[in-house]
């Protein structure tokens, strides 16, 4: 009936306010709680318990001193978080909160070693999701400061834009006390825009929805495109790959899977995985093609990337990762 069906797999599909107080009580017991945003899946866990955020790594399969995005329910809340704000951080706050996009920021008393990778920066984001949101203002409630949450895959691999996906991705990983709450499909679909605001001048770490153009226009100021080493994992060499080796712009052969935007026409024997009409389209499905290459048991996808200044940016950023293999 309404009772969420919690007891097989771990799967909430039916998203009510109960079933998300009980979320919140799951993640506040220690257990972790894989959630839907607008950009990706999350596996959240609460950012002040030690134990509970050694579990997202366990369960990731990802080396310990990468930092973790903490997700609050309210902008206010990043001042527990950080008390060195910038002026320039507080007005893309207040103009893409809630949304595709995190600040780093200098770290507070609350923002354990467990949580920075050892830095002296946090990550946070207010996610655009209604779920996501009811989450964390449910976990708000019981006295939570923040959900701690990477994306919901195995380090390296494509991020989740649905339950299914992260189910199949983390399911053998999780335990009973674990939960996935279903929330549909990602409406943006790759992950958010990171901008490092502990300098004078705000700096693209990870494209995303959220573009360098909105960023300028929001702050005032230019960008920083300083070269320096970035701890982003997304900054790799090879992350965000399918088992299926990507290859970018090439002339597909017989049997390749094959990503397009819709004008593009399949040329013969090729598997056309998706056709977007437009770029934000293309950024909505392009995981769910990656995935279903791998479905597929392909051997290959083609990729024609995307053009432009928008979230074909973060298109193209994610595809060069990807082609690079795992
Ligand atoms: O859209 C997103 O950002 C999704 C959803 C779930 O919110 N999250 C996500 O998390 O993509 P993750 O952990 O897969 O990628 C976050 C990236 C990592 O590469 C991490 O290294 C970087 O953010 N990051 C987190 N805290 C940082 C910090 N203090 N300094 C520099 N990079 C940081
Ligand atoms: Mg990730």
């Amino acid at each position: 009936m309404s009772e969420p069906n919690i007891a097989s797999g771990q799967f909430v599909s039916n998203c009510t306010a109960d079933a998300m107080d009980r979320a919140a009580e799951v993640l506040k017991s220690g257990a972790l709680v894989a959630f839907p945003t607008e950009t990706v899946y999350g596996l959240g866990a609460d950012a002040t318990n030690a134990a509970a955020v050694a579990r997202i790594y366990k369960v990731k399969g990802r080396p310990a001193d990468h930092p973790l995005i903490v997700h609050l329910a309210d902008m206010q809340d990043i001042a527990d978080w950080s008390d060195d704000i910038p002026e320039y951080a507080i007005a893309l706050a207040r103009d893409f909160w809630p949304g595709p996009m995190t600040l780093i920021l200098k770290r507070s008393e609350l923002a354990k070693d467990f949580i920075t990778g050892g830095q002296e920066t946090v990550g946070l984001r207010v996610p655009d999701h209604v779920i996501a949101l009811a989450l964390l203002s449910s976990f708000k409630k019981i006295g939570g400061k923040g959900i701690a949450a990477p994306s919901a895959n195995r380090f390296g691999h494509v991020s989740p834009t649905t339950a299914a996906a992260a189910s199949e991705e983390l399911s053998p990983y999780l335990s009973a006390q674990d939960l996935i709450l279903d929330g549909g499909a990602s409406a943006v679909g790759v992950e958010s825009t990171i901008i490092d605001c502990t300098s004078q001048l705000p700096r693209i770490l990870r494209p995303g929805a959220i573009t360098a153009q909105q960023i300028a226009d929001s702050t005032g100021l230019s960008l920083s495109d300083s070269g320096e080493e970035i701890r982003v994992s997304g900054a790799l060499d090879h992350h965000y790959s399918p088992e299926a080796k990507v290859l970018l712009d090439i002339e597909p052969i017989s049997g390749d899977g094959f990503i397009a935007l819709a004008h593009i026409q399949t040329p013969e024997a090729v598997i056309r995985l998706a056709s977007p009409k437009n770029n934000d389209e293309f950024a909505r499905v392009l995981y769910t093609a990656l995935r279903a290459a791998d479905q597929q048991s392909l051997a290959r996808v083609v990729v024609m990337q995307p053009t432009g200044n928008d979230i074909s940016v973060a298109i193209r950023d994610r595809l060069l990762r990807a082609s690079r293999g795992r």
